[in-house]
């Protein structure tokens, strides 16, 4: 079962013994299936805490406001049991780090045995069946022999693809991979990535990627969203993003140098500056004490989501339709 996510005025702010953190705010995103769609920005806007609460994982320190549609239904009302399913059932998140996937004391084997609970109508033998053609779809041959081994007797990039194998064999309406490629080598990375861009063809179930290198955006995504401090300043069509962006943040990430955007191990480039603090909000722009083009509302008023066309958006005051 596969169908639209839609999160609307999503905000989620973690309370800590220093105050709240704002790690998001009033942010709307929204992807249906068959689509890929990318999530960028620096470290620490966000990213994660918006994928976590896509797949309702967020630690219990989150107060959580807005909706998250999927399938009609808002996750955000779901009762714990009913999150719990859908979590298994439906929506799939692949982390930074492989090895907190899985089980150290347990073989690969049974371990993607035991991701395929939910499929009562399978005998163990099936499930091993469908586990060597998941894993020879992610790029492992010798599935048998991998199946007999331990998680730390794999490499990273092994793990990795395992992890995403196991996603896989939930069979989710919505994989999340959260920075799949950053905790590997350049050489595992670009294998991931091919791995990702391969699935995009055969899988129809929404993917969201959340990645530092424009250049995998770029490539794999149909539509981007590009974070800067808790917000989403920018979103649209991939092309739209990388050809026509309007956000200053967008604009300072792509204008050193457009054409290396298509290399897809280009690392997000770096903006003098730092990110402004979370624990109190901005009265104005996010982005206002680090931008070139700032005027006088920018300081003092937020900028409102400026519809550009009908599936690009930016947040600035400098932006006209
Ligand atoms: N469990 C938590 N408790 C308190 N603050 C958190 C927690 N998780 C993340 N944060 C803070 O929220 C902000 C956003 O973090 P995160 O979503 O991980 O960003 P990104 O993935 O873009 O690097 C950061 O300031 C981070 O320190
Ligand atoms: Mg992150």
């Amino acid at each position: 079962m596969s169908g639209s996510l839609a999160a609307s005025g999503l905000s989620v702010r973690y309370e800590t013994p220093h105050g709240s953190v704002h790690a998001l705010r009033h942010v709307d995103i929204e992807a249906h299936p068959g689509e890929v769609i990318g999530i960028v920005g620096e470290s620490g806007c966000g990213k994660s805490t918006l994928v976590t609460a896509l797949a309702n994982l967020l630690p219990a320190n989150a107060r959580i406001a807005g909706s998250i549609r999927y399938n009609g239904v808002d996750l955000t009302k779901l009762d714990a049991h009913r999150q719990r399913l859908l979590r298994g059932d439906e929506i799939a998140l692949v982390g930074q780090d492989p090895m907190t996937a899985f089980n150290p004391v347990l073989t690969i084997g049974d371990q993607l045995v035991d991701f395929q609970h939910h499929r009562k109508d399978l005998s163990r033998a099936q499930k091993r069946a469908r586990i060597a053609t998941m894993l020879g779809r992610v790029g492992i041959a010798d599935a048998e022999r991998r199946m007999q081994s331990y998680p730390h007797e794999l490499s990273g990039g092994m793990r990795q693809r395992v992890a995403i194998a196991a996603a896989l064999l939930t069979d989710p309406g919505l994989l999340i991979a959260d920075e799949p490629t950053t905790a590997l080598d350049v050489t595992m990375e670009a294998q991931i990535i091919h791995l990702l861009r391969g699935l995009r063809r055969e899988y129809n179930g929404i993917i969201i990627v959340v990645s530092h290198h424009l250049g995998v955006i770029a490539e794999l995504c149909d539509r981007v969203y590009v974070m800067y401090a808790g917000e989403v300043v920018e979103g649209g069509e991939v092309d739209a993003i990388f050809h026509d962006p309007r956000h200053p943040y967008t604009q300072a990430l792509l204008a050193c140098d457009p054409a290396r955007f298509h290399d897809r191990l280009d690392r997000l480039p770096t903006i003098p500056g730092s990110l402004p603090s979370l624990t109190q909000p901005l009265p104005g722009c996010v982005y206002a004490p680090r931008c070139d083009r700032a005027f006088a509302p920018c300081g003092s008023i937020a900028p409102p989501l400026t519809r550009l066309t009908a599936c690009h958006a930016a947040r600035c005051h400098a932006v006209t339709p």
